[in-house]
């Protein structure tokens, strides 16, 4: 089988499973986040190297009040929880992002935990916290205004596509080659629009906790029949 070497995946329909078996919201969220941790160790044993979750758009925000500290809370005691994962798997965790609208000890938390992981050579996972695709390739035009501006930008002045790339929060990191998105909806909600141009997409109607190994295998093996292109080349890649 051809495993992809990135996956990314929209964590969706949390509410509507909790739903489904009569418990409230934010049960269907600490289900989702014992999930994430699962996957995590199941995508590492297919052979995945690289895992980028959506946790919190910058959109979620709107959600009521209540549902939006139980999912900060539940996000404080995984980032710390996650230290020991990180250890036991060698796994190295990175967030992705606008860090500076989330609360201070919560950033606190990301600054330690990707320190802590940075060396790690087991999965590289990747965090959506605070993200939305927009904002980030705005933060990533604003930055490079900002080395024109103090003349550190390199090159001849022209912004190039490996520009963008390498300014936005997931520079380093290739491109996913899978996306998965769970529990029915067929959009990309302001996920990873720049970096997912060549990716392949698979949509079940499978709600996020409820996604076992057994699903992710049914993913893998949809990537596997498809024949990827890239590009103005049409070049086929194996
Ligand atoms: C998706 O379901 C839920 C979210 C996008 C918010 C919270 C995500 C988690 C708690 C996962 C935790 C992740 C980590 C890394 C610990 P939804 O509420 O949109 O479900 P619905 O569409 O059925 O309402």
């Amino acid at each position: 089988m051809n495993v992809p070497q990135h996956v990314a995946i929209i964590l969706d329909g949390n509410g509507r499973w909790a739903k489904s078996k009569g418990m409230p919201r934010t049960f269907g969220h600490t289900q989702g986040a014992k999930n994430v941790e699962n996957i995590c160790r199941i995508a590492w044993n297919k052979g995945i190297k690289y895992l980028t979750v959506y946790a919190f758009s910058t959109e979620n925000w709107s959600r009521p009040g209540d549902e939006v500290n139980a999912i900060m809370d539940l996000l404080r005691s995984y980032l710390k929880t996650c230290k020991n994962t990180a250890e036991k798997n060698h796994m190295r965790v990175r967030i992705i992002g606008d860090k500076t609208g989330l609360a201070e000890d919560i950033q606190k938390s990301i600054r330690e935990l990707e320190e802590f992981s940075r060396d790690f050579d087991g999965l590289n996972f990747q965090i959506a916290l605070n993200y939305g695709s927009r904002d980030e390739i705005v933060r990533a035009v604003n930055l490079i205004l900002k080395e024109k501006e103090k003349g550190i930008l390199p090159g001849d002045g022209i912004v190039t596509e490996e520009m963008i790339s390498s300014h936005l929060d997931t520079a380093g990191i290739p491109d996913p080659d899978l996306l998965i998105r769970t529990s029915g909806e067929m959009r990309l909600s302001n996920y990873l629009l720049w970096q997912c141009a060549y990716t392949e997409f698979y949509f079940t109607d499978v709600h996020w906790p409820a996604f076992t190994e057994e699903e992710l295998v049914k993913a893998l093996e949809h990537y596997s029949s498809r024949q990827r292109r890239f590009g103005k080349t049409g070049e086929q890649v194996e």
